[in-house]
C-alpha cells in the first residue's frame, strides 16, 4: 500500500521541538504529522496518507461517538547511540490490534500496513525521537475507530486507522521507586466473555472510578480482581503483574480472556525463562499474595507495560488492609530485568530474540 504524503506547511520550529523533547511529559505534545488509513466495507483498506497533525473532521453521528467502537495500541520508538531509530516487537502490537478489532467488530489492519505506518511517521517526524538519555522515547498511539455516519448499532462499515506520536520522558522522576496500588474491591474492569482482553477505550473508562479512589488513597494505579468472585488478581488499569517467590520462581496471572495480552509481559516471561527461572502462568488469588507477602514467600512484585517498562510494587491497599511486599524496596530481580529490557530497547544489550525493528537509519 502506497502512502500519499502531504507535508505540514507549518511544522513546529526546530528550537521549539528541541525544547519539548528535552523535557517531554506524557501525551501533551504531538509531532507535526499523523497517519490516516481508511477502510470501507466491500472495498477493504483503500487509502493511506501522511497528513499534517490536526483535528479530525467528524460528523456528529459518527458511530464511535455513540457506541464506543474504538481500539488502540501503545508502542515506542527508541533512538540508539548511532542515531538510528528502532521499535520493539511491532508485529506483536499489530496482532493485538487485530485481536481487539475482531472483538469490537472493526476491520483488522494487516500487519504490514501497521509496521509501515510507523515507518512513514518516522520518515517525516524522525527528529521528534529524543536522544537516548534518561529513558526518553517517542510514544506512538495507533488507533482505529468506526467512522461512518449512522445512528445504528452495527459492525463498522467505514473505519479509520490513525497514528499520532508524542515524545515522552521517564515514567519515574528520581529513580525507580516502588509504587502503592489500590485494590478495587467494589469495581470491576472486565467480566467473563467481555472486552477485557481487547485494548478498547471503554475498558479504560470503566477503570476511572476506581482509579480516582486509588488516587485519593495515595495510590498511583489500581489492581482489578476477577469480576465474578473478587478472588483472583487480574491486572492493573494499564499494566500486567508479576510476583517473585523466594525460591526464584515467578507467578503471573494467566490470560483467561479478561486480561490484556501485554507485550512487555510476554517478553519478560521469555527473559525470565532464559535466565532459568520457573514461570507459572495461572490464577493467583489475593489471599495467596497476602500470605506470601506476610510470610516472605513472595519477595518482589512488579507491574509492567510499555509506558513504565517495569515498576516495583511496594504496597497493596484497600479500605480493609495494607499489604507490604519486600519491605517496600525495589527487588533485585525487578531492577535487573528492567535494566536488561531497556538495554535491549536502546541497543546496549544484545537482542537475542530479534525483537527490535529498525524504522530509520
Ligand atoms: C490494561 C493493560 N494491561 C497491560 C498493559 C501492558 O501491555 P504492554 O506491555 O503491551 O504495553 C497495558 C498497556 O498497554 C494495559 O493498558
Amino acid at each position: 500500500m502506497q502512502f500519499k504524503v502531504t507535508a505540514n506547511p507549518n511544522p513546529t520550529a526546530a528550537a521549539d521541538r528541541e525544547a519539548i523533547i528535552a523535557n517531554p511529559t506524557f501525551g501533551t505534545h504531538f509531532t507535526d504529522h499523523q497517519i490516516v488509513v481508511v477502510w470501507e466495507k466491500d472495498k477493504g483498506w483503500l487509502s493511506a496518507e501522511v497528513i499534517p497533525y490536526g483535528p479530525i473532521m467528524m460528523d456528529p453521528s459518527a458511530a464511535v461517538l455513540h457506541y464506543g467502537q474504538e481500539i488502540f495500541e501503545g508502542i515506542k520508538a527508541y533512538r540508539h547511540q548511532d542515531g538510528s531509530i528502532w521499535t520493539f516487537r511491532p508485529e506483536a502490537n499489530a496482532k493485538r490490534l487485530q485481536r481487539s478489532a475482531r472483538r469490537m467488530a472493526l476491520p483488522e489492519l494487516p500487519t504490514e500496513i501497521f509496521v509501515e505506518s510507523l515507518r512513514q511517521l518516522i520518515a517525516v517526524d524522525g527528529p521528534w525521537v529524543p536522544k537516548p538519555e534518561n529513558e526518553k522515547t517517542l510514544y506512538f498511539r495507533p488507533f482505529e475507530i468506526a467512522a461512518e455516519n449512522f445512528l445504528g448499532v452495527r459492525a463498522a462499515q467505514r473505519a479509520e486507522y490513525r497514528v499520532i506520536a508524542s515524545p515522552v520522558g521517564p515514567y519515574f522522576t528520581g529513580g525507580v521507586k516502588p509504587v502503592s496500588i489500590w485494590i478495587a474491591l467494589d469495581s470491576a474492569r472486565a467480566g467473563k466473555h467481555g472486552t477485557g482482553e481487547a485494548k478498547t477505550g471503554g475498558n479504560y473508562a470503566a477503570s476511572l472510578l476506581a482509579q480516582m479512589k486509588g488516587y485519593e488513597n495515595g495510590c498511583s494505579q489500581v489492581m482489578f480482581l476477577d469480576a465474578e468472585t473478587a478472588t483472583y488478581v487480574e491486572e492493573l488499569g494499564g499494566m500486567n503483574l508479576f510476583f517473585v517467590k523466594r525460591d526464584g520462581s515467578v507467578l503471573t496471572p494467566s490470560l483467561d480472556g479478561t486480561i490484556l495480552h501485554g507485550i512487555t509481559r510476554d517478553s519478560l516471561i521469555t527473559l525470565l525463562k532464559d535466565r532459568g527461572h520457573k514461570v507459572e502462568e495461572r490464577k493467583v488469588s489475593l489471599a495467596e499474595v497476602r500470605e506470601g507477602a506476610l510470610s516472605g514467600d513472595i519477595t518482589e512484585t512488579f507491574a509492567c507495560g510499555t509506558a513504565a517498562v517495569i515498576t516495583p510494587v511496594g504496597v497493596l491497599k484497600s479500605d480493609k488492609e495494607e499489604i507490604v511486599i519486600g519491605g517496600n524496596e525495589p527487588g533485585e530481580l525487578t531492577v535487573s530485568l528492567r535494566k536488561e529490557l531497556t538495554g535491549i530497547q536502546y541497543g546496549t544489550v544484545e537482542d537475542r530474540h530479534g525483537w527490535m525493528v529498525k524504522l530509520a537509519d
